[in-house]
């Protein structure tokens, strides 16, 4: 039997409700996918009929979803500060909370002419290429240990036509003895024990952009303590972090006598952040 836009929205939605807080939202992705609309055609077009095909995409997608799958995974991107960025199952799904750290920086660097940026840890670009498209100005160089996840970084910045260096590096190891102005991260926080990395959507991401090791903070301890010898006099570190962190990432800046250290949290209203000079 065919069924309009609205059936398979419901349809979809109730088969995702139990999986997925934000079921109405996966669903609409989804089904905009398989029609190659955006999301408001769905809401002008509630009783037109998709193809057999299409209805057998979003069953196809559905199935995935409750896997469970990252929607940004089944339909190949996922936005991060109003830019479509490719995501792939090689990448962690950028999330909104990242945002902050983009804010941050950007606030850090206003009215600067010439910066040059170290991120680590770089995924799919979201970080790199947000600061690169709204401070066109700064040098930024962005690493990571994964050739596949550089592989679409380097699509990502190919795709909005933004001019960044990739460097396949452990942390600092291939960046040489260059010093940088900043040095910004979202490296894995999660302890390797949390039995949140088995829940929801965390099972399909690569390990190694969630967790470094069995206490979450030994990615974030090596990035402090390699830190003062890869920036330069004044330099900041920004780096997000668990929302449980924030004393123990306080404490490795300290006695990486590090100052100005400050905390700010997410729209959640949780500590996600730590900055510092050096
Ligand atoms: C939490 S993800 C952050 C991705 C992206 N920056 C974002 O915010 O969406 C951490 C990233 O660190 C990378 N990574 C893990 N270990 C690394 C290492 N030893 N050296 C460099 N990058 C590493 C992972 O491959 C992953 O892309």
């Amino acid at each position: 039997m065919s069924e309009s836009i609205k059936q398979l929205l419901e349809w979809a939605t109730e088969q995702l409700y139990s999986n997925s807080c934000s079921a109405r939202l996966d669903s609409e992705i989804l089904l905009a996918h398989c029609l190659d609309k955006n999301r408001s055609y769905l809401l002008t077009w509630p009783e037109q009929i998709p193809t057999i095909e299409q209805q057998e995409c979003l069953r196809e997608l559905v199935r995935r979803r409750l896997q469970p799958q990252p929607v940004a995974y089944l339909v190949g991107h996922r936005e991060f500060y109003s830019m479509q960025l490719i995501t792939t199952p090689a990448t962690l799904v950028p999330r909104p909370e990242t945002e902050l750290l983009v804010d941050t920086v950007l606030e850090l660097i206003e009215g600067r002419s010439s910066v040059d940026i170290l991120e680590l840890g770089t995924g799919t670009g979201a970080i790199a290429l947000a600061l690169k498209k709204h401070a066109p100005a700064a040098q930024i160089s962005a690493t990571d240990i994964s050739a596949e996840a550089l592989a679409v970084a380097r699509a990502n910045a190919h795709k909005h036509q933004l001019e960044i260096e990739f460097i396949q590096s452990d942390w600092y190891r291939q960046t040489e003895s260059r010093l940088f102005d900043l040095i910004v991260s979202n490296p894995p926080y999660i302890a390797a024990t949390d039995p949140y990395l088995s829940q929801g959507d965390l099972p399909a991401e690569p390990r190694q952009a969630l967790s470094s090791g069995e206490t979450g903070l030994e990615a974030l301890e090596l990035i402090i303590n390699d830190a003062t010898g890869h920036l330069k006099p004044a330099g900041w570190i920004v780096l997000e972090h668990g929302y449980d962190q924030q004393s123990s990432v306080t404490a490795l800046l300290q006695d990486a006598h590090f100052k100005d250290i400050r905390t700010l949290r997410d729209f959640n209203h949780l500590p996600r952040l730590t900055l510092a000079r050096i």
